[in-house]
């Protein structure tokens, strides 16, 4: 069996579209892959619960109870080991993850930004977009290197920036594509495994 982790802070919504696919598309009979584990570094995430509703083991590692960012990553990985992955899937986990994190996950980590990398990384996507004027908005999955929101695009989507949007109603928006493209480019990465083993 395949396993993927998942990293959240937040809602889980991303985390939930995956782990619906997965279930809705038969991941695990028809690719030997399964949603293994969610951790989360706040223990109030409310995607917590929708990964206990799914089935799927939930784990809190807190980086509030660590003195620097390396102890942190040490421990959530010892965490996420526990489950040796194939993939380890940041789904709205706002944590910036040390090199030696990123490094020893290299190809097997990805993330989804709500913009169209690589126009805003960081933070305040939304409000950043229409402040600028954009016509269009939108969502990148892409593998995670050791600079903030860089790394090769795996999907995107657009979606329009409509006169009266606010952070919210745009971000809203923009949400609705993530839940389509994050699944799939998940789906991908076990696909493209499959074909070139
Ligand atoms: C998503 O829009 C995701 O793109 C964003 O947080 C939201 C999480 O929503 N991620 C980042 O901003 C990462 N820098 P969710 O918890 O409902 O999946």
């Amino acid at each position: 069996m395949k396993n993927i982790v998942i990293l959240i802070s937040g809602s889980g919504s991303n985390m939930a579209a995956i782990a619906r696919t997965a279930q809705k598309e038969r991941w695990h009979d028809k690719l030997g892959v399964r949603v293994a584990a969610v951790i989360s570094n706040k223990a109030e995430a409310k995607g917590l619960a929708l990964a206990k509703e799914f089935g799927i083991a939930t784990d809190v590692l807190s980086h509030r109870d660590f003195e620097s960012r390396e102890a942190f990553d040490a421990a959530l990985m010892a965490r996420i080991e526990a489950h040796a992955p194939q993939l380890v899937v940041l789904a709205g986990f706002m944590r910036i993850l040390t090199p030696g994190f990123v490094g020893h996950y290299a190809g097997r980590l990805i993330n989804i930004h709500p913009s169209l990398l690589p126009a805003f990384t960081g933070l305040h996507t939304h409000q950043r977009a229409i402040d600028m004027g954009c016509r269009l908005a939108g969502t990148t999955v892409h593998q995670v290197t050791a600079e903030l929101d860089h790394g090769d695009i795996l999907a995107q989507a657009a979606v329009p920036v409509l006169p009266f949007d606010t952070a919210d109603t745009l971000a809203a928006r923009v949400l609705t594509q993530e839940h389509l493209i994050y699944p799939q480019a998940v789906r991908s990465f076990f696909e493209a495994k499959a074909s070139s083993a």
